[in-house]
């Protein structure tokens, strides 16, 4: 079946200060343009949600359409923008997209119908207390933390996002509104995929950093 590569950067990057964050570039390539970079040998459109107003940068092999107020509404425009059999979601906040975890992830997908990179917890893991103190450790044992890109058949993730609007429920994550549809119908699984620490999202100035440090190797 026929792929597409979704990409909500309709975002403000609020946290990160410099304007939308699909545009911040990281020695001399905007996150955007790597993102898309990546995937676009890896499936047969990619499809792009940027801010009101803005528009592709020129170079970029991709669709652009308007995004929405919140990820979830960019995610829900952009599946509504496409036909494909099965769609790749990949935020453009996490531009180093090492090709063979997303063709372990498109390899998943296309065997069960669900998938996401994530990574175990390497961490230890603290729930604070009032006043940022230490309350009660949790075990990290069998916690893994989500990546994207994340990946569906379209007609199973635009039912999640159905479900979600009907029962009023928000989510930051897709394979979380898809998990909780398979979990109600009792049929069906999300697969979690080894993902990559360098999938890493930019969110913070220090992210940032990071980004440009890794730049410089990935770039050679
Ligand atoms: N996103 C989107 N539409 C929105 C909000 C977010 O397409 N209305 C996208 C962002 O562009 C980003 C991804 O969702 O690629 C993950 O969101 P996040 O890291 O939170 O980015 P921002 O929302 O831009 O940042 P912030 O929350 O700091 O403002
Ligand atoms: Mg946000």
């Amino acid at each position: 079946g026929t792929t597409a590569a979704l990409i909500p950067a309709a975002g403000s990057g609020s946290r990160l200060g410099r304007g939308p964050k699909a545009f911040v570039e990281v020695r001399g390539q905007s996150l955007l343009a790597r993102s898309v970079a990546a995937l676009r040998p890896l499936v047969d459109e990619v499809v792009v949600a940027l801010p009101e107003g803005m528009e592709l940068p020129p170079g970029l092999d991709a669709r652009a359409i308007v995004g929405g107020a919140t990820r979830q509404d960019s995610v829900a425009r952009l599946l509504r923008a496409t036909s494909a059999e099965y769609v790749l979601i990949h935020d453009a906040a996490r531009p180093f997209l090492p090709e063979n975890v997303v063709l372990d992830l498109l390899e998943a997908v296309h065997e069960s119908g669900a998938a996401t990179l994530a990574l175990p917890v390497a961490d230890t893991l603290v729930r604070a207390e009032a006043g940022g103190n230490w309350g009660d450790l949790t075990p990290r044992e069998g916690l893994w933390a989500v990546q994207t890109p994340q990946a569906f058949r379209r007609e199973l993730i635009l039912k999640a996002h159905a479900q979600a609007v009907t029962g009023g429920f928000a989510a930051t994550d897709d394979a979380g509104l898809v998990a909780r549809l398979l979990k109600a119908v009792g049929n069906g699984r999300v697969r979690l995929v080894p993902g990559d620490a360098r999938l890493f999202k930019v969110t913070t100035p220090g992210d940032l950093a990071l980004a440009e440090a890794l730049a410089a190797v990935w770039d050679g």
